[in-house]
């Protein structure tokens, strides 16, 4: 599959809500808070912080998205927020295509280091089976830290 990576646009909003919603992992209150997240990565000011690149596929349809952003009384410490992928098209590569992209804009913009957090539970162990497959170390895991049962599980990658 021929996988296009570009900046997010405000036209992608309503596929991407979509996306958000169909994602099983993500939960009532993390849509809103990744919403808040990806707005601000569209207002061109770049003042929110964020910045979102979306995925799009051979017939340019939108199916998948990452936010990162610069973690702010740091030098070159950056986060990657929120990413997925259109369940029907994951197991293709665009999640690490996606991945590979941001890594590379913040590599470009001085960043030297990328962080991931990510929760525990086993509805997530494919997404800390891909974070680890792509080069990703765990660094840190903080027990009962979302709630009681759920630990607070924190990925790095050195840049460059
Ligand atoms: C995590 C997520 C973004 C990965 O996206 P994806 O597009 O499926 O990722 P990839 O296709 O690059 O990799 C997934 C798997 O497919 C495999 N794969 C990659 N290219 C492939 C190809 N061309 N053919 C077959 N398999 C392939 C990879 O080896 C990988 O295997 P792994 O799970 O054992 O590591 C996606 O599963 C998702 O949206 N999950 C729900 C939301 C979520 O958890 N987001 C992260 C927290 S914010």
């Amino acid at each position: 599959m021929a996988i296009k990576i570009r900046k997010l646009e405000k036209k992608d909003k309503a596929a991407l809500t979509e996306i958000l919603q169909n994602t099983p992992e993500f939960n009532a209150g993390e849509v809103i808070i990744a919403e808040e997240v990806i707005d601000g990565s569209l207002d061109n000011t770049n003042k929110s912080g964020y910045y979102s690149l979306a995925a799009e596929n051979e017939e340019e349809v939108f199916i998948g998205f990452i936010s990162y952003g610069p973690v702010p009384m740091t030098q070159y410490a950056w986060d990657i927020y929120w990413l997925s992928v259109k369940r029907e098209f994951q197991g293709h590569g665009t999640g690490a295509a996606l991945l590979k992209a941001a890594e590379e804009k913040i590599a470009q913009a001085g960043g030297r280091m990328a962080f991931i957090e990510t929760s525990g539970k086993a509805q997530y162990d494919k997404t800390r089976r891909f974070y680890v497959n792509n080069d990703y170390k765990e660094i840190c895991n903080i027990p009962d830290f979302y709630a009681p049962g759920d630990a607070k599980i924190i990925y790095q990658k050195i840049l460059g």
